[in-house]
């Protein structure tokens, strides 16, 4: 890693497996340097500090999306490409990538459909499909990922969605394939995949919604449905990327969310028996797990319009980039920011972002968490690693290879 104090320029290769194995220890260096560093192989300003994070993620002058507000021949962007077409298609409609006022009506009518009640249902499903997942677990040592965070998430988020359960691995294979398109390193193969898992995907969504229609049920893709036919608009498009975009949003995440935090429990040798039986601690482990290992790191920003922050003059369609995976660690606000200390009077995190564009499903993914990992803790009380478990090499989407353990 190379940072020049005059400039704020960074250089760091995010694929240096040494990077990427430890991604924390570079996130301090540079913040005790400055929260602000110009990442020369991303091309873009990156903040890092906890405040500096969180006031841009609220600032009006920054989102997700740029051609509500200029064309492509004035930023001098590429046409659509051809091979994209539906991806694209799936990405015009989903509100992640929009901004108001399409932003504030599909998050409303979404929002309106997610209520607490009809997450806080899932309590007990979720807790009986943890306890099937460890009854099947194998004697010798196995990959937990495989075996638990995984089916997890995907079967809770098909559940909420009325998607039938046998659907669990073409939504993951979909899924991987439409993820890979916000990863470092893109290609030209991995973008035509994406586009037929764009493709597959939304018909089989359209299907769905159909059947849904002509006999719709208690799941949230009828209420969502609902919500369009009174008239308060839903269209089709907006109805499919909806749906993808939950199903998508709804399980990568929680996957390594809940990989990584087991992984830091044992590592660390965080006693566990106590979480089995008190709530409120269990909750403070997953606020302080996500804290310190969240599963997404990076999120950027267009500039809607020339401006300045921290000092830098940033222009009309450039982006910036949030380093969520820092701003938790950001040792002006935590002492001992690396240690996984679930007693801690606060464990403040960017993991959820924050602003318009805050994880709206948050609640789900919290009780997600508790739920697995008190099973688990539970009936598992003698886990243990069998071995080291690598990071992927796909850094901001921070997870683990495998989480090899014996139980
Ligand atoms: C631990 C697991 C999760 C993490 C760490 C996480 C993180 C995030 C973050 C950081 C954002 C904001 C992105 C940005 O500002 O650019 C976001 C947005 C979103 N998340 Fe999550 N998420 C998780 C689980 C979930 C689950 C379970 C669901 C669905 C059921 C979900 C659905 C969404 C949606 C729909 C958005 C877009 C919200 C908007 O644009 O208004 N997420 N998530």
């Amino acid at each position: 890693m190379r940072f020049d104090t005059a400039t704020r320029h960074l250089s760091l290769d995010p694929r240096d497996p040494a990077f990427y194995h430890d991604p924390y220890a570079s996130y301090a260096a540079v913040l005790a340097q400055s929260p602000v560093a110009y990442w020369e192989e991303l091309g873009c300003w990156c903040f890092f500090g906890y405040d500096e994070v969180n006031r841009l993620l609220r600032d009006r002058r920054f989102g997700r999306e740029i051609l509500h507000v200029a064309t492509r021949e004035e930023l001098g962007l590429p046409a659509p490409r051809p091979h994209t077409q539906h991806f694209d298609e799936v990405d015009a409609h989903s509100m992640l990538e929009r901004e108001p006022p399409v932003h504030t009506r599909l998050r409303a009518l979404v929002s309106r459909a997610f209520v607490s009640r009809r997450v806080d249902a899932l309590r007990p499903i979720i807790e009986s499909m943890a306890h099937e997942l460890v009854d099947a677990f194998p004697r010798e040592p196995f990959d937990l990922l495989t075996h638990y965070a995984t089916p997890i998430p995907v079967r809770t988020i098909a559940r909420l969605l009325g998607v039938p359960q046998a659907m669990a691995p073409r939504l993951l294979a979909w899924s991987h394939d439409m993820v890979a398109m916000y990863g470092v390193g893109r290609t030209y193969e991995g973008e035509t995949r994406a586009d037929t898992a764009a493709a597959e995907f939304s018909q089989y969504i359209r299907e769905l919604v159909a059947e849904r229609r002509a006999s719709p049920g208690d799941d949230l893709l009828s209420v969502l449905i609902a919500a369009e036919e009174q008239g308060d608009t839903l269209s089709e498009a907006e109805l499919v990327s909806t749906a993808i975009l939950l199903l998508n949003a709804g399980h990568e995440a929680t996957v390594h969310a809940l990989g990584n935090a087991v992984h830091a429990v044992l590592q660390q040798g965080v006693p566990m028996e106590r979480f089995v039986h008190d709530d409120s601690a269990m909750a403070r482990l997953v606020e302080e797990s996500l804290r310190v290992v969240p599963p997404l790191h990076l999120f950027k920003r267009y500039v809607l319009a020339d401006t300045e922050a921290h000092g830098i003059h940033l222009k009309k369609g450039e982006q910036i980039a949030l380093v969520l995976g820092a701003a938790g660690r950001d040792a002006r606000l935590h002492d001992s920011p690396d240690l996984l200390l679930p007693d801690r009077a606060q464990s403040q995190h960017m993991s959820f972002g924050a602003g318009i564009h805050f994880c709206v499903g948050a609640p789900l993914a919290r009780l997600e968490l508790q739920c697995a990992l008190r099973v688990l803790f539970q009936r598992c009380p003698r886990i243990a690693l069998a071995g080291t478990a690598q990071p992927k090499d796909s850094w901001h989407f921070h997870g683990l290879d495998a989480l090899v353990v014996q139980v």
